[in-house]
């Protein structure tokens, strides 16, 4: 078994802010990342996918393709976004990390087998500050 890793990057604002909270309760809880004009990252995805070599390409998955679906699908949707009120996939959620990995597993999830027959999603990784991120594997 093999393990296959394309980075990607998008930049992004949010805040996190329980709507069901006082603006008291939320500054205590999520401090700074609470402040109402929103703040931003520069974040890294990484998804890696795991399978067995095709014979004939050497190949678990194209990393073009992978680039190119990953791009259309998620990128394109964050980059340059507000998480909280540009996003489909993130209405009505609190616009953490944790929140958003998951929302993007189901869609890279969802179009993968269109550019391989043989790799499986193992693990996204999205990193929020080069010293935070959060894994998923979709479980
Ligand atoms: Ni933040």
């Amino acid at each position: 078994m093999l393990y296959i890793s394309r980075k990607e990057h998008f930049n992004a604002a949010h805040k996190l802010y329980n709507e069901q909270w006082t603006k008291e309760k939320n500054l205590e809880v999520f401090g700074p990342c609470a402040n109402g004009n929103w703040h931003g990252h520069n974040f890294d995805l990484i998804v890696t996918v795991k399978g067995i070599p095709d014979p004939e390409t050497g190949f678990v998955v194209d990393l073009k393709k992978l680039s190119t679906m990953i791009r259309a699908e998620v990128i394109d949707k964050l980059d340059h976004k507000n998480i909280n009120l540009d996003v489909d996939f993130m209405i009505g959620k609190m616009a953490s990390c944790e929140n958003i990995i998951v929302e993007i597993w189901k869609i890279v999830e969802k179009h993968l087998p269109a550019i391989t027959s043989r790799g499986k999603l193992h693990c996204i990784r999205l990193y929020e500050t080069p010293r935070n991120y959060v894994e998923y594997f979709g479980e």
